[in-house]
């Protein structure tokens, strides 16, 4: 397993589409294991193949407390199916180091997805992981958590990512 680097906003790819995966090869169980190592390691809670700079729809998520098991969920083509109600959440994104902003999110989604066995599953989601479902697969489509802001704050976002970067 390997640590990637990961891509940040504004890189371009970030903005790409990522595209369906029509076949669990042994490349795409070795690009999910270096995304999980790459994603606790950061450490985060989600991470979505194009922040490692590759276009398949692939996301993983562990929503696990430091003082839990891991919990890795694999989403292999997700289609968000159902969404219900709202809330606001303070989200944060490994491609935006450094900041954290107020998003408003469905409150509950339900999801279909392939694992990484290439199983078929649904899964029903409220609270931080129905947050983190959405905002991953919105990287999917090439959308980012800045979209959901004013130009006001996602001034402030670009601002404060510069400063990271100076540093
Ligand atoms: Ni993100």
């Amino acid at each position: 397993m390997a640590i990637l680097p990961i891509r940040v906003f504004p890189d371009p790819v970030l903005r790409e589409r990522a595209k369906p995966v029509d076949q669990i090869t042994p490349e795409l169980l070795r690009l999910i294991d270096d995304m999980a190592e790459t994603m606790y390691a950061a450490p985060g809670v989600g991470l979505a193949a194009n922040q490692v700079g590759v276009l398949h729809r692939v996301f993983i998520i562990d929503i696990a407390s430091e003082d839990e098991p891991s919990d890795l969920h694999v989403f292999i083509n997700p289609q968000i199916v159902h969404r219900e109600g709202e809330l606001t959440w303070n989200e944060g994104c490994l491609s935006f180091p450094g900041v954290s902003e107020t998003v408003e999110r469905s409150a509950k989604v339900r999801v279909q997805a392939l694992d990484r066995t290439g199983t078929p599953f649904e899964l029903e989601a409220e609270g931080l992981l129905a947050v983190a479902i959405q905002h991953e697969n919105e990287h999917l489509d090439g959308e980012l958590m800045i979209d959901h802001l004013g130009p006001v704050r996602r001034r402030l976002v670009q601002r404060q990512l510069a400063k990271h970067r100076s540093r």
